[in-house]
């Protein structure tokens, strides 16, 4: 029988598993039911929102009967924000729909008949786990349902200073507090919301392009406990000044606070990230540890977010890199500098290569820090740097290893063509993105490569997101 599933249709479903993206699954007469808010193990009456050929999309309506695996959300701006879509699930049934993601998309995508998946590596830490938040400024507030409903607080529409609201990403939710940094980044949240808000320069919209205040970055060294805070701001002919008063504000008011530095971001992107920085306070940059390591970044530079997860992650990657100190590595993507200099007392030698110069000038700094004299830097971007191979193997050798961990977009197709002709013995791909991994991976196991094991890793708990360190060996 052909169940007569329309848009608007109500109807009763068990969900069976957690799909990507954070999305409950059911199914219904062989169709696919993709429901929101939703956790494996409910039973729940939901509304029909999107059919499509082969699958449908839903909202839950009534729980019905709850998930054996429930756990009371801890954070108040659960239900808007679209930070933390599973906080409500019990960890370990998080991390086993994780595996069972990865191996999909590996069977799906990469065409893997049995990949060889082994069990998620959990997160040391389930809360404060992070070492950096990015808030936006916004004009344009996202209302909670009580506020739409009750009406109040509606003439502070005007600005929020938090992160995206679910399925929202135009609409910025107001956060008095959050669960991933720390309870100082809180703090420092509610000065910094204190002083911008009704500030003469209002918040950038991204509408029109026109505003001033654009980004509240903290980073605080879990290790180290060091804490930088960075205002990014678009340019104005008064913003500089606002900035070095909001900075003084906060120095007076967090000693804890080691460094702060303004960015000013004159393009249309809304990205955190600034053409030019000025630092206000402090050195500029911020130490924080991973093993036994100790690195330098800079505001612009890329830094892994969870640093005991990192050190999880890396620990994977050097234990597939097998190194037994003969070895050329490269490290590819390699931010930095971070993994070149965790593996480089193993190796022979370690050349990163990376496209943010700032991140290869603290790259440089890191090797100082660490007295690592084995590492070299490239800046460029990768798919100019490598295509000449021969001209790169006169210079530094033939990588023995290569290592990656590109952007969420995965390596380029010149890139991927390139390790071809490098060559290694062995990759080790570590990546943000099940779907790119298993791309690339099957492009690298087509010709001369083979999987031989996955190690995903939890470095973002309550998320859909899961990083992973695969091994491919040449055959
Ligand atoms: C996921 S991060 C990894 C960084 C580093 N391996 C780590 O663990 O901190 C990816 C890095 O790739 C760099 N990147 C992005 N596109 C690139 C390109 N086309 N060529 C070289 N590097 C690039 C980014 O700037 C970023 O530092």
């Amino acid at each position: 029988m052909d169940f007569p599933l329309k848009k608007g249709a109500e109807i009763e479903l068990e969900i069976e598993s957690l799909a990507f993206g954070a999305k409950g699954l059911a199914r219904l007469n062989g169709l696919v039911v993709f429901v929101e808010r939703a956790l494996p193990g409910q039973r729940l009456r939901v509304l029909i929102t999107k059919k499509k050929r082969d699958y449908a999309e839903a909202r839950p309506l009534e729980v019905l009967r709850e998930s054996p695996d429930y756990v009371p959300p801890r954070c108040s701006h659960f239900a808007d924000c679209g930070g933390c879509l599973v906080q409500n699930l019990r960890y370990e049934v998080q991390l086993a729909a994780k595996q069972r993601q990865v191996e999909e998309v590996l069977v799906h995508l990469g065409g893997f008949a049995q990949p060889p998946v082994a069990a998620v590596l959990g997160s040391p830490q389930q809360f404060f786990y992070r070492n950096k938040m990015e808030f936006s400024f916004a004009r344009q507030r996202w209302l909670t349902r009580e506020e739409v409903d009750s009406a109040q607080n509606i003439s502070e529409r005007n600005f929020a200073l938090g992160l995206h609201a679910r399925n929202c990403f135009d609409k910025t939710l107001d956060i008095a507090a959050c669960f991933l940094l720390s309870e100082l980044s809180n703090h420092i949240l509610a000065a910094v919301r204190a002083f911008t808000k009704g500030h003469p320069l209002p918040p950038y919209t991204t509408r029109d392009h026109t505003g001033f205040w654009r980004f509240l970055v903290i980073r605080e060294g879990k290790r180290t406990q060091e804490v930088m805070v960075n205002i990014v701001t678009a340019d104005a002919p008064e913003g500089k000044k606002a900035v070095a008063e909001l900075s003084a504000a906060l120095q007076q008011q967090f000693p804890a606070i080691s460094t702060i530095v303004h960015n000013i971001n004159r393009s249309k992107a809304q990205i955190a990230f600034g053409e030019e920085e000025i630092v206000l306070h402090g050195t500029g940059y911020l130490r924080e540890q991973i093993g036994a390591c100790t690195f330098h970044i800079s505001a612009n530079s890329f830094f892994q977010t969870n640093t005991l997860g990192a050190e999880q992650l890396y620990s994977v990657a050097r234990d597939f890199a097998a190194l037994t100190g003969t070895e050329t590595v490269y490290d590819l993507y390699c931010g930095a500098g971070t993994i070149a200099i965790f593996i480089s007392k193993l190796a022979k030698q370690v050349v990163g290569f990376e496209i943010v110069p700032e991140a290869i000038r603290d790259a440089a700094v890191n090797c100082g820090l660490n007295q690592t004299d084995n590492c070299r830097f490239v800046q460029g971007d990768l798919k100019d740097e490598l295509a000449r191979v021969p001209l790169l193997v006169q210079r530094w050798g033939r990588p023995d290893v290569v290592i990656v961990d590109p952007p969420r977009a995965g390596m380029h197709p010149r890139v991927l063509q390139k390790m071809l002709e490098l060559a290694p013995q062995r990759i080790v791909y570590v990546s943000c993105n099940p779907a790119t991994f298993a791309r690339d991976v099957r492009f690298l196991c087509g010709a001369e490569y083979q999987l031989e094991k996955v190690q995903p890793v939890d470095m973002f708990p309550h998320t859909s997101h899961c990083e992973m360190v695969g091994l491919l060996t040449r055959k």
